[in-house]
């Protein structure tokens, strides 16, 4: 092959590859308007969950203008110089012989948009994490492979002391005996009852590997770890069935790992409760 027919097979790949940058940018955003109207989030059933889905849109609003900037500053130099036959492509000037003010403003836009995802997005992750209110309904949340405990205070009104000391086959939360509370609390396997409006703190732990507890719907997913309780809660503001999964893989069972969640009014929840106290 002559030096003629190697720049001309040179300049064929590289217009291919121009054109492959920008055929992937129209397919990814194709993709992505498909995905937005099938494979959406899960219709929003809590108070604090729009603030999680707000952190998500911005983060979208953000990231998606650079993203196709970025496409188009790979292919466009790519095309325009093997469409003019030249061997040379496009390198980007030095920072340092950039024009001062283009440089100033891009390091600008850069670190706005960083520092206003950041701080939204603490923000939101303080409040999810900070105290409950003093009304809300407190649970236990204990990941098991493969099945969720729920602990409710019942009739005692609040949860007895636990221990690892203490579980037993008869008793596999580990209650405390000697803690009167416990005897009338109620605990369920992979059942969840809600009441619509009053706020629920899921205290969230594990008897075996690192589990996830997740509420889609809730936008809630809480690793739960062996010998830590993390404290995690939410609002619910719709009733209505959902579901409760494990988000982390722990073990062969991982898929069975899922229970019902049912946001209810407060009768109902009542009523509930009542069939579920010992005789
Ligand atoms: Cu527990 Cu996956």
């Amino acid at each position: 092959m002559d030096s003629q027919d190697q720049r001309r097979s040179d300049r064929l790949l590289g217009l291919g590859f121009g054109v492959l940058i920008l055929a992937l940018l129209v397919a990814t955003i194709d993709a992505f308007a498909v995905a937005v109207r099938r494979w959406w989030l899960p219709p929003l059933a809590s108070v604090q969950g729009r603030a999680v889905d707000q952190v998500i849109y911005t983060l979208f609003a953000v990231s998606i203008p650079f993203f196709v900037a970025a496409q188009f500053f790979l292919a466009l130099p790519l095309l325009r110089s093997r469409a003019r036959g030249t061997d040379r492509g496009f390198t980007p000037p030095p920072l340092t012989r950039m024009p001062g003010l283009a440089a100033i403003i891009a390091v600008a836009v850069l670190a706005i948009a960083d520092t206003a995802v950041l701080a939204d997005s603490e923000l939101h992750w303080f409040r999810l994490y900070s105290a409950p209110p003093a009304n809300a309904l407190q649970i236990e949340v204990v990941g098991r492979q493969f099945l969720w405990y729920f602990r409710y205070p019942g009739p005692a009104g609040r949860l007895g002391r636990a221990s690892i000391d203490f579980v037993s086959p008869g008793n596999p939360l580990g209650l405390d005996p000697a803690d009167p509370a416990g005897k009338e609390n109620i605990v369920t396997t992979n059942t969840l009852h809600l009441v619509v409006g009053r706020p629920v703190a899921f205290h969230v732990t594990s008897m075996d590997v690192i589990h996830s507890f997740n509420l889609p719907n809730f936008r809630i997913k809480q690793d739960a770890i062996p010998g830590r309780t993390v404290t995690v809660w939410m609002t619910p503001d719709r009733p209505g069935h959902y579901q409760v999964a494990c988000a982390q893989l722990c073990g062969v069972g991982h898929y069975t790992m899922r229970g019902d969640l049912i946001v209810e009014p407060q009768a109902a929840f009542d009523a509930w409760m009542k069939s579920q106290e010992k005789p």
